[in-house]
């Protein structure tokens, strides 16, 4: 039997480099996406010390930037015409506002816009696994989530959780759509919330902002691979075959913010989405 492949955004470090070496260990060929490959590699090395596996690789892509997105999507669909799992769980806070190269707020265009993207150029190879999964790393910040359609880049009033919410909001909204438009295929699509997890997730690496509260909180936070635990069973557990559109949080399907089960907004946003990428 071929093993199964993975991919994995976000994969050189806390979650993403928890749950490569998960999958790696259960015997998936992981393909890790990260930014460059200088954050890339030393997590490739350590990845494939940890599991003991060298059916992983390196692929780099800027989540920041569409160019970016489409280049790796090309060059990833002339290598491999299957993809069994994708799970989009890179993710970024900023403290102040910031830009990605098509001039999106930096959050939802990472967080969402780019993943957004990628899902979409990488619909062809999931469909033909013989079941495939799309993970969308979302948080439990959507429930504080308000999509702006007037102003969703946060040109004016920006603020951090203002920003983070609306992105983690989006990876349900867009959950929810892709699961309706999947509906007659076997690919599903699923979110889900990893708990408080200690991560560098919002820990700047220039100023060092984020890293005393960060110290301070990590005896109640999840560990990495704790926090990845749910991504690794969306991955992998055959209970979940048939569940599609669905937010989980430690293994289980929980009700996610009614604003984010609303489909008519999930549409609005969908289209809203394309237009900005240009799909
Ligand atoms: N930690 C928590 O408590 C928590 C709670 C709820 C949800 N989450 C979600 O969990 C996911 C994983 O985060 P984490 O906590 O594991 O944080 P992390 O350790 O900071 O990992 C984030 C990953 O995203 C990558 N990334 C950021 N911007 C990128 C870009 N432009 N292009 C490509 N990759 C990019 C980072 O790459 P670099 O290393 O190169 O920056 C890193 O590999 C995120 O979606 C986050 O929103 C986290």
């Amino acid at each position: 039997m071929t093993a199964k492949r993975a991919l994995i955004t976000g994969a050189n470090s806390g979650m993403g480099l928890a749950a490569t070496i998960e999958l790696a260990k259960k015997g998936f060929e992981v393909i890790m996406v990260c930014r460059n490959e200088e954050r890339g590699n030393p997590a490739l090395e350590e990845a494939k010390r940890q599991s003991g596996s060298d059916s992983i690789s390196l692929m780099t892509c800027d989540l920041a930037s569409l160019d970016s997105i489409r280049a790796f999507s090309e060059d990833f669909t002339s290598r491999y015409s299957v993809l069994d799992v994708l799970i989009n769980n890179a993710g970024v806070v900023t403290i102040k506002r910031e830009t990605t190269q098509d001039s999106f707020e930096m959050m939802l265009g990472v967080n969402h816009l780019g993943h957004f993207l990628l899902t979409n150029l990488l619909l062809d190879p999931l469909k033909k696994s013989q079941q495939g999964r799309i993970i969308n790393v979302g948080s439990g910040a959507h429930k504080a989530g308000k999509i702006d359609f007037n102003n969703p880049h946060l040109t004016t009033g920006f603020g951090i959780w203002r920003g983070y919410s609306q992105s983690k909001l989006a990876n349900n909204l867009f959950t929810v759509h892709l699961s309706k438009k999947l509906k007659d295929t076997s690919v599903t699509v699923n979110c889900l919330h990893p708990g408080a997890v200690s991560t560098a997730i919002g820990v700047n690496r220039q100023t060092g902002f984020g890293k005393s509260v960060h110290a301070v909180l990590r005896p109640f936070f999840f560990t990495p691979l704790q926090g990845a635990e749910t991504a690794i069973y969306l991955a992998d557990s055959p209970e979940v075959t048939h569940i599609s559109g669905a937010y989980f949080y430690k293994k289980r399907v929980t009700p996610p913010s009614s604003r984010a089960k609303d489909e008519r907004l999930a549409e609005e946003f969908w289209d809203w989405s394309a237009r900005e990428v240009g799909l």
